[in-house]
């Protein structure tokens, strides 16, 4: 029998050398675990996620020919209840690592998923230009984001190389945004079990 629990694709966005990502990461997937969750982990650096020469949906509707990777991908996003974003800013936007994955696949999959945002810098703000940016392709994709962010300031400062928060405050400030994507992923699923998608995408689906 299918998992009841929501499921919930985490998406780690940097794949620099030396990136500080993956703790962020870390620190997501312990705080998903204590909402009982099934988390779906992307790496897009582990995972070697290509660069898309052809978004998969182009490929027509039985995806002949598209690279298995974005065939199972796509299968993958079609099949969870939510996404969480983690990603770092780069020159005030989302690294192109990410974007090269998001645009590979279509509204169609995302289908009104609510998304969550982490993001994260070296400085004062966060990362929060890259939260904006990313808002916006989220919203064209049928993955709106809920209203509440969670932004980590001074990354390199406040985890461990294991995920875990060095200031307390992180375990605190990532609940607001939790707590809407768990209420907004419940609605959504509920009214998918009753209700067709309206999803017309732009570029076919
Ligand atoms: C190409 C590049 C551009 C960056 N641009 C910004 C920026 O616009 N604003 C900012 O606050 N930090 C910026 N930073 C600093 C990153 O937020 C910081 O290095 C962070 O650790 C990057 O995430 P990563 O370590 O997972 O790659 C930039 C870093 C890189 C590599």
């Amino acid at each position: 029998m299918a998992s009841d629990k929501l499921r919930v694709l985490l998406v780690l966005g940097s794949i620099r050398d030396g990136r500080q990502g993956l703790k962020v990461a870390k620190f997501m997937k312990k705080a998903l675990a204590t909402r009982n969750l099934e988390v779906i982990f992307y790496d897009l650096l582990e995972m070697d996620f290509p660069t898309v020469k052809q978004p998969v949906h182009f490929y027509g509707p039985d995806r002949s020919g598209a690279p298995q990777i974005l065939v199972d991908c796509e299968k993958t996003i079609q099949e969870v209840d939510a996404i969480v974003v983690v990603t770092p800013e780069y020159n005030n936007s989302i690294p192109a690592s990410l974007k090269n994955f998001l645009d590979a696949f279509p509204d169609s999959a995302f289908g009104f998923k609510p998304s969550g945002i982490t993001c994260y810098s070296q400085g004062t703000y966060g990362g929060l230009g890259a939260a904006i940016a990313l808002r916006t392709t989220l919203g064209i994709l049928a993955c709106p984001c809920v209203s509440r962010m969670f932004a980590i300031p001074y990354v390199q400062n406040v985890l461990d190389d294991d995920g875990n928060a060095l200031d307390d405050k992180l375990n605190t400030d990532v609940k607001p945004m939790l707590d809407q994507l768990v209420w907004a992923a419940t609605a959504v699923r509920n009214h998918r079990k009753c209700a067709e998608l309206p999803v017309s995408s732009f570029f076919g689906s």
